[in-house]
């Protein structure tokens, strides 16, 4: 066992002072929880000099311990999920709090190998720790394998882990709290959102969701920053909730609109920019351009004001392209859905009349993406649930795969 190899002092003060400060200063601005992780699991395998370090936190809800795992190239990340009261070594340390060191991990019948699976990576020695907050609460488990030198782990290692695991600790606990509220921001924007779409839409969800991808592609296409453009995702699904105060009779109409309902009709742009004024936060702001500003035209024949150009906001110009795109590849009570390419035909032709032509430009650029989102709708339709969680969540990579599916 690790007791055997004990030539290795534990730390000393100096060491741990070392160690905290460069592992702190590391960790400490990141707010984002998949990305503080990232940084954590990849300090710990560089200063411990391990094969791999997994960082395990604890789903209460679900009774889970979940990772999720770097997996190739690229971002692609698997989600490990493993119950709380089940028999592998993680589980066995969140419940314990006690550390846990394995010389020979594929000899011992608790050790999952789940991870080992996922990464193509063969665990010879493993060590984990309880992950605890101040109050002595066990959040997760830190997990590191094979030590460079191929000996097992020993009692300073346990040490160093042990510490960086109390140091990570508190800056964990308030990227959950901060990823939280975000995601509580978005389920109730999105909620809104289906509310002011429930009564003219049969597919809100997926007329929401692809007016959110679409958006969020053009942003990126047109060179917006990431941040920028998931701003405008998150914020795209609003940007109707001014139809909230339309009567049945205007917007179920099932035929054509008459001059004075469509006046009427225009005023949900106006609603939208009453309901969202004066946001303090950020995704609600750029929601309250989008809603106020989503049917003016380049040309200025839009509405409500008729603005003209650059006078129309950014965010609104691209939301306009993504709306309009999918509003005719929809039925609606009073349309027939278009085909796609002829929706396409639709967007070029309007460049520089309803729309910016750098945005038609961009869509040009993303439609092949596009194309394969449209073509996908119905199996995806089908093949989701209703899951409230991370409604509008998603990366380009996914989309590529649901897409092809
Ligand atoms: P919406 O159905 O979400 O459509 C959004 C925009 O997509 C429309 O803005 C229009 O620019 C474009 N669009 C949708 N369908 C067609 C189409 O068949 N042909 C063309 N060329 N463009 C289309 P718009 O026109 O300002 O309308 C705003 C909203 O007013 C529509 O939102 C819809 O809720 C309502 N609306 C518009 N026309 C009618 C109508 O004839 N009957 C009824 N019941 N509602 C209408
Ligand atoms: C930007 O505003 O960041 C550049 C893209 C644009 O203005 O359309
Ligand atoms: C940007 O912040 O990237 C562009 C600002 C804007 O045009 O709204
Ligand atoms: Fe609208």
């Amino acid at each position: 066992m690790s007791e055997l190899k004990n030539d290795t002092p534990t730390l000393s003060a100096d060491e741990k002072l070392n160690l905290l400060v460069e592992f702190g200063a590391r960790i400490s601005c990141e707010l984002r929880l998949d990305k503080l992780l990232d940084i954590i699991a990849q300090q710990i395998t560089r200063m411990l000099n391990v094969g791999r370090c997994t960082i395990f936190l604890k789903d209460g809800e679900r009774k889970e311990l979940w990772s999720k795992i770097a997996q190739g190239r690229g971002l692609e990340h698997t989600e490990i999920r493993l119950p709380l009261d089940g028999n592998s070594i993680v589980a066995m340390v969140a419940r314990t709090g006690q550390s846990i060191n394995l010389p020979n991990a594929y000899e011992d019948e608790r050790f999952s190998m789940a991870v080992d699976m996922v990464t193509d990576f063969r665990t010879h020695t493993m060590l984990a720790v309880p992950l605890k907050n101040n109050a002595g609460k066990v959040l997760g488990v830190f997990q590191v394998a094979n030590k460079a030198d191929q000996q097992p782990f020993d009692k300073k290692d346990e040490g160093i882990l042990l510490l960086l695991a109390t140091l990570a600790a508190s800056s964990i606990e308030i990227a959950k709290l901060y990823q939280d509220v975000h995601v509580a921001q978005l389920e109730t924007i999105y909620r809104l959102a289906v509310t002011a779409e429930y009564r003219d839409q049969q597919d809100t969800r997926s007329h929401l969701k692809n007016i959110s991808i679409i958006s969020y592609l053009l942003a990126l296409a047109l060179g917006l920053s990431k941040k920028h453009a998931e701003l405008i995702k998150n914020a795209s699904p609003l940007h109707d909730i001014g139809k909230v105060a339309l009567a049945d009779h205007i917007l179920l109409k099932p035929g054509k609109l008459t001059p004075e309902e469509f006046e009427i009709m225009k005023s949900h742009t106006v609603y939208g920019g009453r309901i969202l004024e004066g946001a303090h936060s950020k995704v609600l702001q750029m929601a309250h351009k989008m809603s106020l500003y989503h049917h003016e035209k380049w040309n200025g024949n839009g509405y409500p004001h008729g603005l003209k150009g650059e006078e129309i906001p950014l965010e609104a110009r691209i939301i306009t392209v993504a709306d309009v795109f999918d509003a005719l590849c929809v039925s609606r009570v009073y349309k027939k859905a278009w085909k796609t390419d002829d929706a396409y035909r639709y967007i070029l032709a309007e460049s520089g009349k309803a729309f910016d032509p750098r945005i038609v430009a961009a869509f040009k650029r993303i439609y092949a993406s596009v194309r394969k989102l449209y073509s996908a709708k119905n199996a995806d339709e089908k093949q989701e649930p209703a899951q409230p969680h991370h409604p509008i969540s998603f990366s380009p990579s996914q989309e590529n795969n649901t897409a092809e599916n």
